[in-house]
């Protein structure tokens, strides 16, 4: 495990920017999103900071939620044309994942699409720092990135060695202004990464098992404070923290088996567009029903995390039905629709295709925790 961000929480760190910066040159690319960093105030903190201090900032705006390659080709040329040293992402994940693959495309000579269809052509890549701005993915400490492909139906996680931000600045007071069904969904992201982690088949990873609980148990705690009151500040800190530590490796190192609600919203949200944490928090609770009634041995473990996460007592199987149910209802308490027609997705008409791509995409048939083929997939998106 190597992981070297070097992580700057806290509020009032922003003055380290420059200093940050310095070290890997003065030419800038600032991307940013749909706007959101202007109406709160940060794109002018950002920019008044990074211009008295020398830097030269050429702009990349509009980074689209499920960022789109198109994002990531004008990226690539803007660096280019105007030999640019690093980028500064400032924004959500979809910010930062482009930014990423932004960073690769540079050094690659053909289409950026090949390295997400392809991360072994990944290679070297521009240096990235982040200003993130929501609590959610985790990309902020990782090296992986997902971009979407509206032409092909396409969204694909892409990795990279080089591609793992130098520096995040994690703020909680940049998360304050994030509308509750992003805070929502940002807290559903955080739970669906811990549950693919922990609902894996690797025994004696007691020292993972027990940090992805107590991750689960923070968000429990602290996502209906952040919905309730945006402006608590350690209800945010602790969110933005648990998105950090969840998807940075320690949870997820040393257990062998692959992901399985990630891929099927993948392929809702190359579909459909709709927001990754609810596309999770939807299909998640019927993803752990299935688990339950299609495989006897899952039980165990979703027994223990009932013990464990919601202290339910009592037989195994009982309670593993009852930490499904309670999981449901947390999310349904957020405020999230909680079915996929309430969310735009009523047609019947994609199911064969999206869950034959879910299972390629994400090799369910092999690694899943419960192995899923398409037929399966299927039935899960339908239940949802
Ligand atoms: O675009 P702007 O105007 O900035 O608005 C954004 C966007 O509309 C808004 N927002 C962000 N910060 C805000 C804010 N609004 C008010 N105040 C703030 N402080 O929120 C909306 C969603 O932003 P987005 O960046 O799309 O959200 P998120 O951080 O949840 O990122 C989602 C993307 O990350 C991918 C997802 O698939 C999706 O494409 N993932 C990336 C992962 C990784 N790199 O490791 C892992 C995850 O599993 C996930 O797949
Ligand atoms: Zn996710």
């Amino acid at each position: 495990m190597y992981v070297p961000t070097d992580i700057r929480f806290g509020k009032d760190r922003l003055n380290e920017l420059p200093e940050v910066l310095e070290p890997y040159g003065k030419r800038v690319l600032l991307a940013y999103g749909g706007g959101s960093i202007k109406r709160f105030g940060l794109y002018d903190k950002v920019v008044d900071l990074l211009e008295s201090n020398g830097f030269h900032i050429i702009e990349l705006a509009g980074i689209e939620p499920n960022p789109k390659i198109d994002s990531v080709r004008a990226g690539v040329k803007l660096i280019r044309e105007h030999a640019l040293d690093v980028i500064l992402a400032v924004g959500g994940g979809s910010v930062v994942d482009a930014a990423k693959v932004i960073a690769g495309g540079v050094y690659y000579d053909g289409d950026a699409w090949d390295l997400v269809e392809d991360s072994s052509k990944m290679s070297k890549a521009v240096p990235i720092v982040d200003i993130l701005t929501l609590a959610a993915t985790g990309t902020e400490m990782n090296r992986n990135a997902v971009i979407s492909n509206p032409e092909r139906n396409e969204k694909l996680g892409t990795s990279g060695w080089e591609l793992l931000p130098k520096v995040s600045f994690l703020d909680p007071t940049n998360t304050f202004t994030v509308p509750a069904t992003q805070t929502a969904a940002g807290a559903a992201d955080i739970l669906s990464h811990l549950f693919e982690q922990y609902f894996n088949h690797t025994v004696g990873v007691d020292v993972q098992d027990n940090i992805a609980e107590g991750l689960m148990k923070a968000v429990i705690q602290h996502a209906p404070t952040a919905i309730q009151t945006p402006d608590d500040y350690v209800a945010r800190a602790n969110i933005l923290w648990a998105s950090t530590l969840a998807l940075n490796g320690i949870p997820g190192n040393g257990r062998v088996g692959g992901w399985t609600c990630h891929p099927i919203e993948h392929e809702l949200s190359a579909y459909y567009d709709i927001t990754h944490g609810i596309g999770l928090a939807i299909l998640t609770p019927r993803w752990m029903v299935y688990c339950l009634n299609h495989d006897a041995t899952t039980i165990p473990k979703f027994a223990q995390y009932a013990r464990n996460v919601w202290h339910l007592e009592g037989d195994d199987e009982i309670i593993a039905h009852q930490a499904v149910k309670a999981t449901h209802d947390f999310l349904k308490s957020l405020g999230i629709p909680m079915t996929l027609p309430e969310v735009g997705i009523t047609t019947d008409e994609l199911v064969t295709e999206m869950s034959a791509q879910a299972v390629q995409h994400g090799h369910l048939t092999q690694s899943a925790y419960v192995a899923l083929e398409n037929d399966d997939v299927a039935e899960i998106i339908r239940a949802s």
